[in-house]
C-alpha cells in the first residue's frame, strides 16, 4: 500500500460539489477523508524535525507589498533527508492523482525544489505569515497543531485575485473583495489554490502554537513557467 492510499476515496456523489467549492473559494477542507492514524504519523515526524532543524525567520517581502513573515521553518532538504515517510507521501504520484480529482486538471510536483515541502511554526505574539500568493498553483496543508481560535493564527483568503509582483497593491485587493476567514483544529487538512488566492495567517494575539506542513504542487501552466524565485530566496536568506 502506498502512503496516499491511506487517504479515503472522495465519495463519488460529493466530487462535483468539492470541485466547485474549491474553484469558487480557492479552499477545500478535506479533514474528513484523512484517517487519524495518518495524521498521527505525520505529526510525530513533523515534531521530530522541528526539534532538530527549526530556523527562525523575521523578514518582510517586497513582492507582496512588504508583508511580514514572522515564523520558524524546517526547509525541504531537512524534511526529505530525515523523514522517509514524509518524502514518500509527497513524492507518491497517487497523491497527485487524488488531488487531481478535486482540481479537475493535472497536478504536478513543484518543479522548484525549495518550495516542495515546508514546515512552519508560529509561536510568539505577533507571529504571522503575512498576505501573499504562491508562485505555484496548489498547496496541501496539514495542520499539526492549532491554537485556540481567540489566540489568532486564522487563515484568511481572497480567491480569484492576480499577483502583480511589481505592484502587489495588497490593500486594494483587501478593499475590493470579501475576505473569508477559516479556523482550524489540530489534524485539519485543506487544499488551497495558492497562485490566485491572496492569503495569510492572522497574527498570533498571544504566545500560542500553530504548526503546519505544506506540500506544494504545480498545474500545467506553472509547471514550466519561468518564475522569479526572489520571494522564496529572500524568505530563507
Ligand atoms: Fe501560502
Amino acid at each position: 500500500m502506498t502512503t496516499s492510499e491511506l487517504i479515503r476515496p472522495i465519495p463519488k456523489e460529493n466530487l462535483w460539489e468539492y470541485r466547485e467549492r474549491f474553484h469558487q473559494e480557492g479552499y477545500l477542507k478535506i479533514t474528513s477523508l484523512v484517517p487519524a492514524e495518518l495524521i498521527a504519523k505525520i505529526t510525530r515526524d513533523v515534531h521530530a524535525l522541528i526539534d532538530r532543524f527549526l530556523v527562525r525567520r523575521d523578514v518582510t517581502i517586497e513582492e507582496t507589498g512588504n508583508t511580514p513573515r514572522y515564523l520558524g521553518n524546517v526547509v525541504r532538504d531537512h524534511i526529505v533527508d530525515h523523514s522517509p515517510f514524509l518524502k514518500d507521501l509527497y513524492f507518491d504520484n497517487g497523491l497527485n492523482d487524488y488531488l487531481q480529482q478535486i482540481t479537475g486538471s493535472s497536478v504536478h510536483h513543484c518543479p522548484y525544489e525549495p518550495e516542495q515541502i515546508l514546515i512552519s511554526k508560529q509561536e510568539k505574539a505577533g507571529d504571522t505569515h503575512g498576505w501573499h500568493w504562491g508562485d505555484y498553483s496548489y498547496a496541501l496543508i496539514w495542520i499539526i497543531e492549532a491554537p485556540e481560535m481567540e489566540a489568532g493564527g486564522l487563515l484568511q483568503c481572497i480567491p480569484n485575485t492576480i499577483w502583480d509582483k511589481k505592484h502587489p497593491n495588497i490593500n486594494a485587493h483587501l478593499v475590493n473583495n470579501l475576505i473569508r476567514t477559516y479556523d482550524h483544529r489540530s489534524g485539519d487538512v485543506y487544499f488551497l489554490k495558492t497562485d490566485t488566492t491572496l492569503h495569510r495567517t492572522t497574527p498570533l494575539e498571544r504566545e500560542a502554537t500553530r504548526i503546519m506542513l505544506r506540500m506544494a504542487y504545480a498545474d500545467d501552466t506553472t509547471l514550466n513557467k519561468v518564475i522569479d524565485h526572489s520571494t522564496m530566496e529572500k524568505a530563507f536568506e
